[in-house]
């Protein structure tokens, strides 16, 4: 009996040093952090899209916190209200206001606009952070593939109808989204819209190259109106991104995989922080048409610096979005 006893203890204390170490491993792979807690951001007036859950709900606290006016920007009200009192409470900025914008419907995003400019004069810091990874082929309303149509054309088009604000109210900020999955990203122009093929992963892998390539064309436009724009890479984060990847989300996965995997997430917070460095850091004042990840520069993809690429999608991206016309046109 006290052999089967004393198996058990170091069993058991095996156990407390494996989720000991787990904890350590945890801790370091949560990367830099935002440090600057004298950074406010009182009275400056801020855009989230995508921020009911995961990173964007962790930017929108971190930007409540530093005493700036938010706009939630999301597609699903009542999940956006429980957020925004999550937030509100926590932080005790009761400038943090829900807003109805669905990316995969470009109407949708235009209303969000026009009732937000009846609110707001300004618009310090935009923030591109809604995505959508791996689903099945959908469309939006337009019928633009959902990926690309959410994660690229729905915050072009935000982008730009808001630029005139942005430019009054310089210094001001635009932040987008990105990814490393945009190093394995491909854009392809003979079936942008992957009419006569369709692979999930190959479809989030443009979306997040698409990003890449407006940052890069968006900062060349903006050059000299004292508005930037800059891209990051939140590291590879516990949220529900993963929501449509079936393996994922099975018993097996929780059995399995995700105890294996859980030591190498960031947590929501820490996948925040450089999306709170590049929309609040002074030292990035004049810096635009950069990469981030970590709260670093990062060099990107060579498929993410061709310029002409960059002109090419900027082109189609007016047409499909209707940007200049107000009839959004896909082909
Ligand atoms: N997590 C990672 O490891 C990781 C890595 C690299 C890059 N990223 C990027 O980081 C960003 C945030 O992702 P996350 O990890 O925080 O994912 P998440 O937890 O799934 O959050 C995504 C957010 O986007 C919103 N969204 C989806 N479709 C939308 C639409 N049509 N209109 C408006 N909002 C919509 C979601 O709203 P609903 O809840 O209503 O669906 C949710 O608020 C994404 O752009 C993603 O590509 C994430």
């Amino acid at each position: 009996m006290s052999i089967f006893r004393s198996k058990v203890v170091l069993g058991l204390s095996a156990v407390g040093t494996l989720a000991g170490c787990a904890a350590l491993l945890k801790d370091c792979m949560q990367g830099a952090r935002f440090e600057r807690k004298d950074v406010r951001a009182d009275g400056k007036v801020v855009i989230v899209t995508g921020s009911n859950t995961g990173i964007g709900k962790e930017t929108v606290m971190g930007l409540a916190n530093r005493g700036a006016h938010v706009y939630m920007a999301c597609r699903d009200m009542a999940k956006c209200e429980e957020a925004r009192q999550d937030i509100v409470l926590e932080t005790k900025n009761p400038n943090v206001y829900c807003r109805e914008c669905d990316l995969s419907s470009l109407q949708s995003v235009r209303k969000f606009v026009q009732q937000f400019k009846t609110e707001q004069n300004r618009l310090d810091v935009l923030i591109n952070n809604a995505g959508v990874m791996r689903c099945p082929r959908s469309l939006t309303a337009e019928g633009i593939e959902l990926q690309l149509g959410v994660n690229h054309m729905g915050h072009f088009l935000l982008t730009n109808l808001l630029l005139d604000l942005l430019k009054l109210s310089a210094p001001s900020r635009i932040v987008v989204l990105s990814s490393i999955a945009h190093t394995r990203g491909k854009i392809n122009a003979e079936d942008l819209n992957s009419t006569k093929k369709y692979d999930s992963a190959e479809a989030y892998e443009q979306s997040k190259l698409a990003n890449v390539l407006f940052t890069r064309e968006l900062a060349k436009r903006l050059e000299g109106t004292g508005v930037t724009v800059n891209a990051v890479h939140p590291g590879i984060v516990d949220t529900e991104l993963m929501r449509h990847m079936g393996l994922f989300n099975s018993w097996f996965s929780s059995l399995l995989i995700k105890p294996f995997v859980w030591p190498f997430l960031k947590s929501p917070i820490s996948g925040a922080q450089t999306s709170l460095y590049a929309a609040l850091d002074p030292s990035l004042e004049k810096v635009s048409g950069q990469y981030f990840s970590d709260c670093a520069p990062k060099d990107v993809a060579e498929q993410a610096k061709d310029d002409k690429l960059a002109k090419w999608l900027w082109a189609v991206s007016e047409k499909w979005t209707g940007t200049l016309t107000g009839t959004a046109a896909v082909s």
